[in-house]
């Protein structure tokens, strides 16, 4: 089984989405936040913006969702992976193991001097010095921004090719690679489902579709896939 994420099952635990009302991109343009280009030119603005939202996780917990893809996690006796487009540290939080941050995390820095990565707790600004090579001003984000490469491709890929459930939960389906994997999925003859607010922009390639506020819906669809296996 691969279980996708995106900002919708972070919602009701208090962090913004990025599109619909209140999201990230109605409040910032992603040229002048999420792009190498971005930071090359105002790297102030670019820290500023992560800085806040690193803040903001501070304040915020993991949701009856979050919890419930880690019980899954559990008790899935078959092949899982838990694949989130999120920054936010709360699948951790709530227990998940086998995860992959494809779009990086706020709580990690990235050095351009020595190329390495490692945890960062708190404010990061322009002269953060790296833990590793001490060099200052040269520690980014560990986000993968737009025209990046998202992380472990080749695991996800790997994972897709021998999935037979996937399941696609609070994302709008706007934004590539992630928002291909349902056809992958489907070419591979997995049984594909999405639980989210609204209808996504890839709806029409799922088998099945659910809408509901994450916190509901997604505990409700773990008890009955839990329970389904456990009869087959
Ligand atoms: N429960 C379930 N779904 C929800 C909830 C909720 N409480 N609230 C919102 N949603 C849904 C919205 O309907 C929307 O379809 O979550 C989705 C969030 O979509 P986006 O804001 O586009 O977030 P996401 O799909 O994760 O964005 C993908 O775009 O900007 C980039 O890198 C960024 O990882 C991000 C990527």
């Amino acid at each position: 089984m691969l279980v996708l994420t995106g900002a919708g099952i972070s919602a009701e635990s208090g962090v913004a989405t990025f599109r619909g009302p209140d999201g990230l991109w109605e409040g910032h343009r992603v040229e002048d936040v999420a792009t190498p280009e971005a930071y090359d030119r105002d790297p102030a603005l670019v820290h500023a913006f992560y800085d806040a939202r690193r803040a903001k996780l501070e304040t915020v917990a993991p949701n009856p969702a979050h919890a419930a893809l880690a019980r899954l996690e559990r008790e899935w006796s078959g092949e899982f992976l838990l694949v989130t487009q999120n920054v936010d540290d709360l699948h951790e939080r709530a227990g998940s193991q086998k995860l992959i941050h494809m779009h990086g995390e706020l709580a990690s820095g990235w050095c351009l001097a020595c190329d390495s990565r490692f945890t960062w707790v708190g404010a990061m600004g322009e002269g953060a010095r790296c833990p590793s090579c001490a060099a200052t001003g040269k520690v980014r984000p560990d986000i993968v921004w737009f025209g990046e490469m998202p992380y472990a491709m080749d695991r996800i890929e790997d994972a897709l090719a021998r999935c037979t459930l996937f399941a696609s939960i609070g994302t709008s389906g706007a934004v590539y690679p992630a928002a291909g994997f349902v056809q992958t999925a489907r070419y591979v003859g997995a049984h594909c489902v999405e639980l989210n607010l609204e209808p996504s922009q890839g709806s029409i390639f799922f088998h099945e579709t659910r809408l509901g506020r994450a916190s509901e819906i997604i505990p409700a669809w773990v008890d009955e896939i839990l329970a389904q296996f456990v009869q087959s």
